[in-house]
């Protein structure tokens, strides 16, 4: 679908402010929804109808009756929105945003892998091409990964891909033997086990919140204490609302650092690596955002046959929590 531009309206370019009236002015003009992950920047995050994880952000791309998304994040979650919502334009600001996770698998390798192993049920993460979704039985989250491999018969060989420490945290968490692939996400595989032992060590008041794709998640797990939680991103928000604690060590993306201090307040969050930072999610920017609203750039989708073979992956995953 096209729709036609619409004008800017005049003055306040310059600033912040303005910036953010610009795009709201746009988003409601356009009848468009702006969706951005947690690790986008804190002001794109502002601008957004709605902030969440992977999880929460397919739902709302599934359920919305906004005839245009933007979703202010990586390419495969924008894919996954676009094939959920076909009938939808699907806009992402910036176009090269790409995830290092998602490259660490082809649908041809894909392939080979499955054609070693028939009969194995293959359960991708959602940080995956939509080619890789459509050669998959199921999708996963960090927020649903453990009850997807619940959800599936006990006797039954499981493939899971493409993250290493997510599949090694499933494997101790449902007790079940998996066969992983050997893909890691360069920023979390970079938050170390020294990193969670020294903050462990200096930080005896603090709650620890790691996401299991971090390269430190099985040294947490070790350490066996209440303290030590093994989160996706929506789940240490939920789960710092809620804690009496006030002082939190965050192992994930630092951009979740925003959404936490907003909706926690009075609480004091620290990363645990500050140079935690996925240069491919930030390359979204405020101005990206109004450009892509204003001139319905870039669009993004995903060939019917492929989306079709993906679809039926990702709606088990939205529709297992
Ligand atoms: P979640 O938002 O699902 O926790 O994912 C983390 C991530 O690395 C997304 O790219
Ligand atoms: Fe991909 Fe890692 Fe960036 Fe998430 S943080 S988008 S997994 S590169």
């Amino acid at each position: 679908m096209t729709l036609p531009p619409v004008s800017l309206s005049k003055g306040a370019r310059d600033d912040r402010t303005g910036l953010q009236r610009e795009v709201a002015t746009l988003a409601a003009d356009r009848r468009a929804l702006i969706l951005a992950h947690n690790y986008q920047v804190p002001e794109v995050q502002d601008a957004a109808h709605f902030v969440g994880d992977s999880l929460g952000l397919a739902r709302q791309a599934a359920a919305t009756d906004a005839e245009i998304i933007v979703f202010c994040g990586v390419h495969f979650m924008a894919e996954t929105a676009a094939i959920l919502s076909p009938q939808k334009t699907v806009l992402i600001p910036d176009p090269d945003a790409g995830c290092s996770l998602a490259a660490t698998v082809t649908a041809e390798q894909l392939r080979k892998w499955k054609a070693e192993h028939p009969g194995a049920v293959v359960v991708s993460y959602v940080n995956t091409s939509a080619e890789v979704k459509a050669e998959s039985d199921y999708c996963c989250t960090s927020g649903n990964a453990r009850a997807v491999i619940e959800a599936i018969s006990s006797d039954q060989e499981i493939l899971f891909l493409p993250d290493f420490f997510l599949g090694l945290w499933l494997e101790r968490v449902t007790g079940r033997k998996l066969r992983i692939w050997m893909g890691e996400c360069h920023v979390h595989a970079g938050i170390r086990p020294e990193d969670i032992q020294r903050r462990h060590d200096e930080a005896p008041d603090a709650e620890l919140l790691v996401h299991p794709e971090c390269g430190c998640a099985s040294q947490a797990m070790a350490f066996g204490d209440e303290r030590t939680r093994i989160l996706s991103t929506e789940g240490m928000v939920d789960f710092a609302k809620k804690s009496p604690k006030e002082r939190f060590v965050v192992a994930t993306e630092v951009g979740i650092i925003h959404r936490l201090t907003k909706e926690a307040p009075g609480k004091h969050f620290e990363p645990a690596d500050p140079a935690a930072v996925c240069r491919y999610m930030k390359m979204i920017t405020l101005e990206k955002v109004r450009d892509s609203l204003r001139d319905t750039k870039h669009v993004v989708s995903v060939p019917p046959e492929v989306a079709s073979r993906a679809r039926t992956a990702i709606e088990r995953m939205v529709a297992i929590s």
